[in-house]
């Protein structure tokens, strides 16, 4: 039966061994799962240090890399690349608790995303965040009302919905119409806005195209336009902008046939660009999150039971889409599974196909429809690889009420639980029945009931 190459190198990432299997750093995917249980999310801190690394070296020391909370908002996850030198995009006020718990300092953190509240901004502006990314001249305008209670001039930029992008990313967050950013064409007033304002400190622009690019063409494209962009705008309307933002979006190959994108040639041709762009003085960013956390971590399911059905094998599994929607298939337009393999036997012949997919009551919940494995039986151990972006965090986990899964960083022979695994009773959390007395209602009866009287 075939093999995957994708699935192949994701397995590389980790030590294999024939007695212990799959390791994440020096531990067993069995030996975490035996401590900690089912289902896990285990993250591999030198795998994360490992990518950081891989993605400055290609960059170069011009451009700062901030690792995309969005991806995996993880408070340890964010401390390692922390402490290997990258900073922080964040997209809410929850991303900023997490950013503070992880060590990042407000000038180490930058924030986009295109429906910030009240709340939202009032939190980033009070961390005293490096650039809040302004989307919406509304948005700039809450900026204005909080800013007499910061102690100092909001920090500013524009993200940029640019008039032209080339079709690389495969999910794309730029283009003719869209809730991301400011239209092009509309920037220079909102810049000129905030100049004669007078009241932030502008910092510079942010464009993101969208994630999943695998065209390293593509995506310089989309920075050589914000290089040009900002410069224009420089001239045209006597203002500095000395932060450039180029976003993410860097792909990462996850699934059989998927392209291989070729950082060396994106890191190459960035630094040509920022040497054309000649600005000594100016700071460049991107803000990862796949390519940085993807690889480093993989979910750990178990197999309850094992069945088949008109002919079809089926595993049905501990876990599911509830703590793992992507590798269901969620935002992605054609399903496709995520690269799957036997923790005991990573590297075994397959020998049999199976249909994979989890506890819930639908037919969603399914990890793989035909997936070729070592045979497999109830109780053994499933690693789903990939999985450290975009993994609990964009899953619908209060479907069907089963508990999160916890999450394990391991950093070589150390394995420790960095999110608690939850309990059944999390499914009340924050619940009351209407006629408990810790509930509140909005308006309150006019008189209240006389059992209710102390
Ligand atoms: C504004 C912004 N920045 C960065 C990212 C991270 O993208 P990726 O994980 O593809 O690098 C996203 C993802 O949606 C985003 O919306």
């Amino acid at each position: 039966m075939e093999r995957s190459p994708i699935r192949a190198s994701l397995v590389d990432e980790f030590r294999t061994d024939s007695r212990r299997g799959l390791c994440i750093g020096e531990v067993s995917a069995l030996e975490i799962a035996e401590r900690f249980g089912t289902p896990a999310y285990v993250y591999d801190a030198r795998i994360l240090q490992r990518n950081l690394v891989k993605v400055r070296a290609a960059l170069g020391p011009r451009v700062e890399v901030l690792f995309a909370l969005k991806a995996n908002p993880s408070a340890a996850v964010a401390q390692v690349l922390r402490r290997a030198g990258a900073g922080c995009e964040v997209a809410s006020a929850g991303e900023i608790q997490v950013a503070a718990r992880a060590g990042f300092r407000g000038s180490q953190i930058q924030f986009a995303g295109p429906g910030k509240t009240a709340l939202d901004i009032a939190s980033a502006l009070e961390m005293g965040i490096d650039a809040l990314n302004v989307e919406s001249e509304g948005e700039y305008e809450l900026v204005l009302a909080h800013a007499p209670r910061c102690q100092e001039r909001p920090r500013i930029a524009i993200r940029v919905n640019p008039a032209t992008s080339p079709f690389g990313p495969r999910l794309r967050m730029s283009g003719p119409s869209t809730r991301f950013g400011v239209d092009e064409a509309d920037v220079p007033g909102l810049l000129r806005r905030i100049a004669r304002d007078a009241v932030c400190d502008l910092r510079g622009l942010h464009a993101y195209a969208g994630t999943q690019c695998f065209d390293a063409g593509a995506w310089l494209q989309n920075a050589d336009h914000l290089c040009d962009l900002a410069n224009r705008l420089e001239l045209e309307l006597d203002l500095a902008l000395p932060c450039l933002n180029f976003g993410g979006g860097l792909g990462v190959s996850l699934f059989a046939h998927d392209s291989v994108l070729d950082l060396g040639n994106l890191g190459a041709g960035l630094r040509e660009l920022l040497e054309r762009d000649a600005r000594p003085d100016r700071r460049y960013a991107v803000e990862l999150g796949r390519y940085l956390a993807a690889s480093a971590g993989v979910y750990l399911t178990r197999v309850l039971y094992a069945k088949k059905s008109a002919g079809r094998q089926h595993l049905i599994l501990d876990g599911g889409m509830h703590h793992h929607a992507a590798a269901a298939g969620l935002g992605s337009v054609i399903r496709r599974p995520f690269p799957i393999v036997l923790a005991r036997a990573p590297h075994a012949e397959p020998t049999e196909r199976y249909a994979a997919g989890g506890p819930l009551c639908t037919p969603a919940d399914e990890f793989a429809a035909d997936i070729a494995l070592p045979t497999v039986h109830p109780g053994d151990l499933i690693a789903v690889l990939g999985s450290g972006a975009y993994g609990l965090t964009f899953s619908p986990a209060l479907f069907l009420g089963h508990p999160l899964p916890c999450e394990v960083l391991v950093d070589d022979e150390c394995a420790t639980i960095v999110r608690e695994r939850g309990i059944p009773m999390d499914a009340l959390r924050g619940q009351h029945l209407p006629d408990e007395r810790g509930a509140r209602t909005l308006l309150e009866p006019r008189e209240a009931r006389d059992d209710e009287t102390t």
